[in-house]
């Protein structure tokens, strides 16, 4: 997710997650050929495994960046056929994508020529009023047919006039059936569900009728919730959010040894204690003393105290 998931966070979401697979921002083909790939493909290798998010439509564009992309060691190459925003239909990708499929069918083989990482697609129903499940499981065909095995489905449509891509990831209606129908009509692929999944329970709801669930906002508004669904799912001991974030402190101590920032790190974890007692507090000295010259793990140190004594007062 841009801005979102970059590698601090993705770091962040490994300690809590350790099968969850995880994805980069969007980068668009042209900036990873040209542009600072050392900042552009930046992965720490905790992060395994994870997948960088392609967005771009020339073929052979796709196909070069795809290459660089597994060559830098990502697990899985993802074309974006989503994103609604102006700037990228303007560019003629995401999920404009969605009504060219023999492209992105082109697309996607020749990045499958390129890289010998699987490369994937994450998608819409469709886009503006098509309502028409024979267009997106033709879409969905070409692209399989050209050897995309796994799709994630955003089960919503774009609407390309007239929505912000904040709206569109609210106002079209979420149409669960269609990607649990594309899974029973095309067992044969990957179908992982996304879209307004909130919940630990929800998630798992989602696993009775397709491969997998792709969480966005809760995950990174609720990061403990990555944590207590990789119990769920893949077992293990639930640990305390404090543990976690103590188990985050060497990749920290590590990049401000290197020169981040820690403002550029602490903005990823403010919501661990999300709707906990002292959730307000670990927030609000992280966000006041994140950005000061100097500011290092003892800060995060000091929000955990505070957040615990609230907790130990309730207790
Ligand atoms: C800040 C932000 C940035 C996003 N960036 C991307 C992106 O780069 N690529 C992508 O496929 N989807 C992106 N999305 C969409 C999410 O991946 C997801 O499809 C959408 O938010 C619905 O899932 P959710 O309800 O679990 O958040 C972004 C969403 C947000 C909120």
């Amino acid at each position: 997710m841009m801005d979102w998931t970059d590698p601090h966070c993705r770091a962040f979401h490994r300690v809590l997650a350790p099968h969850a697979r995880l994805y980069t921002e969007m980068v668009h083909a042209n900036a990873v050929i040209h542009g600072d790939r050392a900042k552009l493909l930046a992965m720490d290798a905790s992060e395994h495994p994870v997948a960088l998010q392609l967005g771009g439509s020339e073929p052979a564009l796709l196909a070069q960046a795809a290459r660089i992309g597994a060559d830098a060691g990502f697990d899985e190459v993802n074309l974006n056929c989503g994103c609604p925003s102006d700037r990228v239909q303007a560019g003629r990708f995401g999920a404009c994508l969605m009504r060219e499929p023999a492209l992105v069918a082109e697309g996607v083989a020749a990045m499958i020529d390129a890289c010998d990482v699987p490369v994937t697609v994450k998608c819409r129903l469709g886009v503006d009023d098509d309502h028409d499940w024979d267009r997106f499981v033709h879409f969905i065909d070409s692209v399989a047919a050209a050897g995309c095995r796994m799709f994630v489905i955003h089960a919503r449509n774009a609407w390309l006039q007239g929505l912000s891509p904040k709206e569109n990831r609210e106002v079209p209606p979420l149409r669960y059936d269609w990607a649990y129908r594309l899974k029973q009509e095309r067992p044969q692929l990957l179908v992982v569900v996304n879209g307004g999944i909130a919940s630990l329970e929800e998630a798992t709801q989602h696993l009775d009728h397709a491969d997998g669930a792709m969480l966005g906002r809760a995950a990174y508004h609720d990061p403990y919730l990555l944590h207590r669904l990789d119990v769920a799912w893949f077992g293990g001991a639930l640990r305390s959010r404090a543990e976690l974030l103590r188990a985050y402190r060497p990749y920290v101590d590590a990049q401000l040894a290197e020169g981040a920032l820690l403002k550029h790190i602490t903005r990823h974890i403010l919501g661990l204690f999300a709707g906990e007692r002292g959730g307000r507090a670990f927030r609000q000295v992280l966000s006041e003393g994140a950005h000061k010259p100097g500011a290092d793990w003892s800060l995060v140190e000091r929000a955990l105290a505070l957040t615990e004594s609230f907790a130990a007062a309730e207790a």
